[in-house]
């Protein structure tokens, strides 16, 4: 018999070494090597395989699985693709199991379905279900944490949908590591692969995701699946947002929203204004901008408060903004828009629970610094969007014209904007004032 080896693998970046070190020797993460054993494939006879004519393969490589969810076709790039592996990742609580079991009593009736659980009992499951009103119909429930069991069981229900709850509790049983270890993790999530790609069958990953935000273990299994998504939400809001972070079948940042409701998620078709609380938005503080996200507008608002932090060094927080970019608009404005923050703590939020990483809110942020540190509420109506220089210049975004209309179709009347996104002919219903420098900007808001 082969005998098994041993390897020290980065929980980082999934390299290996054969020794252990305090340092990656591959991506230089501290302290992420941990020992794995490698499982052994029996030596298997080389040949018995021959390549295929590109045109000789009968697939269709439109076909795409309807998941019953608009907002979810959407972000998977357009629906489910036969033998994608999906990863599907989100924090404790937040409906990954409510939305995939959804999922599986709404894709067509005719696509066996394969829900294997190692987190919860088949009652809970049930109990779920019909919660959710999911009639039985190809959906088949599988209660455990052996993967290869749901591999076989998969194969004999010639399922074509398999959805796996979650990765962290899988075991592939030749590996001694405990279940959710980064051995684990990558064994299983492997053999996934492989078995969706010999059978066609797309799978669904569920993993939970650590405080920093990542998929808990490594970054690899990233790099294995196709499609990577994320669940945000703010526990104070009733909205979740879906994002892709990777698709090798799509457009990557594109956002599904849905809300939870007593009877599972509802997908919110056209969320542009679903962010805005209308009644703060004349208050000091509080400016509107027009996010981007994926393929369409978003309005979002921008808060933040400026307060004495009472002497010491001065606080600069930001909430689903960058923070690092905060600190960099901050020493703009004050350099060229000749706003002298001083002591002053500055705290920047972002509504909603949102994460936005354009460089499009850099304007709305900084004229709601200002706003909250004059205690002066900006113009009525306002909405604005353009990225900071470091010159303290005002730079173009993309799709200037359509968050140009996005938000005269939500009733602003006034949009301050970089003046290579001022569109050439005026826009019903709002008032355009194109910028080129931070100090017009200020002007114009006020
Ligand atoms: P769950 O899907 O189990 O979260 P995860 O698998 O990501 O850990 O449940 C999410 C939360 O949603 C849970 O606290 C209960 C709540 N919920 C509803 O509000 N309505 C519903 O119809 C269901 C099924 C769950
Ligand atoms: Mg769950």
């Amino acid at each position: 018999m082969a005998k098994a080896r041993t390897a020290y693998v980065c929980a980082e970046c999934g390299a290996h070494s054969v020794k252990w070190a305090g340092q990656c020797p591959d991506c230089a993460a501290w302290n992420t090597l941990s020992e794995m054993r490698l499982a052994v494939a029996a030596a298997a006879p080389a040949g018995g395989v021959t390549a295929t004519g590109l045109d000789d393969l009968q697939l269709d490589p439109e076909e795409r699985y309807a998941t019953g969810f608009s907002e979810f076709d959407r972000v998977l790039g357009g629906g489910l693709v036969p033998g994608a592996v999906v990863l599907l990742g989100g924090d404790p609580g937040v409906g990954k199991s409510t939305l995939l079991q959804q999922v599986s009593g709404q894709v067509p009736g005719d696509l066996p379905v394969l829900y294997a659980t190692g987190e919860e009992s088949m009652r809970q499951v049930s109990q779920r279900a019909r919660r959710l009103g999911i009639e039985g119909g190809a959906l088949q429930v599988l209660a455990d944490t052996e993967l290869e069991n749901v591999l076989a069981e998969a194969r004999r229900n010639e399922s074509r949908i398999l959805i796996i709850d979650s990765i962290q509790t899988m075991t592939a049983a030749e590996l001694t590591s405990a279940p959710g270890s980064v051995g684990q993790l990558r064994e299983c999530v492997g053999r996934i692969v492989q078995f969706a790609k010999r059978n066609e069958v797309s799978v669904f990953i569920i993993g939970h995701v650590t405080k920093e935000g990542a998929i808990a273990g490594p970054r690899v299994v990233e790099h294995m699946v196709d499609t990577v998504l994320y669940f945000e939400n703010d526990p104070a809001s009733r909205y979740t947002m879906i994002r892709s972070v990777k698709n090798r079948f799509g457009a990557t940042g594109e956002m599904g929203v849905f809300a939870m409701t007593g009877s599972g998620f509802r997908e919110v078709r056209n969320p542009s204004a679903i962010f805005l609380s209308r009644d703060t938005l004349t208050e000091p503080g509080s400016v509107v901008s027009v996010a981007w996200e994926g393929s369409r507008a978003l309005l979002v608002e921008m808060q933040a408060l400026v307060a004495d932090g009472g002497g010491g060094y001065p606080k600069r927080v930001a909430q689903g903004f960058d923070q690092n970019r905060l600190a960099l608009l901050l020493a703009v404005l004050q350099r060229h828009g000749d706003v002298q923050l001083g002591p002053e703590d500055v705290f920047v939020n972002v509504v909603g629970g949102l994460k936005i990483a354009e460089t499009a809110v850099d304007l709305p942020t900084l004229l709601s610094v200002v706003s909250s540190f004059r205690d002066r509420p900006c113009r009525a109506g306002l909405v604005s969007f353009g990225e900071i220089g470091l010159a303290g210049e005002v730079r173009p975004v993309r799709y200037g014209e359509e968050r140009i209309a996005a938000a005269a179709k939500q009733g602003f009347s006034c949009a301050i904007v970089p003046r290579a996104n001022a569109p050439r002919q005026p826009v019903k219903g709002i008032d355009v004032v194109a910028v080129t420098r931070i100090r017009e900007a200020l002007e114009g808001a006020f």
